[in-house]
């Protein structure tokens, strides 16, 4: 149960004392009714929108909330860094919850596709966890072409990266052509995929995440575009 002031203020309606001023004014209704009471106590779950309304509107989904994202390319995952961020594509409501939304793990700012974004701290800890070795799928086009010793490389284990003191885990190489290929990594190095191709003397020209686990990035979500998973859908990452 929340109170109806805090649960509102937390949704990013307002301050506590603006969304008192809403509900004062009728403009939030539960199952039909108008709420007079800020301090009403209400059941929160994920039917709340089918059953609340903020100004004759749908109330957001409360907490908790995963999203799934096409990231564009020039946008950062960061909090903190200067320039446009990937949480300027959200609602400005959603940007100001609280709980806040986060990126699970991240991509670089000149990385596309498949990135989820949380307010449930541990569903971000599950998916990035070094034991779980969830999969990443990515898509990359090279600035020259394979040689065929790669994948080898790549799935012996022993690979290390400059500036590391442990090996990288095995990962998979599949080639697509020449100069394009999916390359699957169970860990979250910084820059890992790029710094991979480096080590075997390439360049990676574009990078694209496909996949997480058992989700695959949907194919009519735009670059920019995101939309809510369920809970059965956001688990699928942890599918083998
Ligand atoms: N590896 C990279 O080099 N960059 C990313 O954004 C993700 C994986």
């Amino acid at each position: 149960m929340a109170r109806l002031d805090r649960l509102l203020a937390n949704l990013g309606y307002g301050s506590r004392k603006e969304v008192q001023a809403l509900i004062a004014a009728g403009k939030v209704v539960l199952d039909g009714k108008v709420l007079k009471d800020a301090g009403a106590r209400i059941a929160v779950d994920a039917t709340l929108p089918e059953r609340m309304t903020i100004r004759g509107v749908a109330v957001d989904p409360p907490a908790p909330l995963v999203l799934v994202m096409h990231k564009p390319l020039g946008v950062t995952c960061s909090h903190k860094e200067d320039g446009q961020k990937i949480y300027d594509l959200l609602p400005r409501r959603w940007q100001i919850r609280d709980p806040g939304l986060s990126t699970v793990g991240r991509l670089d700012k000149e990385t596309s596709g498949l990135i989820l974004i949380t307010d449930d701290g541990d569903f971000l800890h599950r998916v990035i966890s070094p034991k779980r070795h969830v999969p990443k799928t990515y898509l990359t086009s090279l600035d020259r072409p394979l040689d065929g010793t790669e994948g080898e490389i790549f799935a012996a284990g022993t690979l290390m990266l400059d500036g590391e003191e442990k090996p990288l885990l095995p990962a998979q190489l599949d080639v697509v052509d020449e100069k394009t290929a999916r390359l699957t990594i169970t860990e979250g190095r910084y820059h890992q995929v790029r710094r991979m191709f480096a080590a075997v003397g390439n360049h990676v020209v574009t990078l694209h995440r496909e996949r997480i686990g058992g989700l695959v990035l949907p194919a009519d979500l735009e670059p920019g575009q995101y939309r809510i998973l369920p809970t059965a859908e956001a688990e699928t990452v942890f599918d083998a």
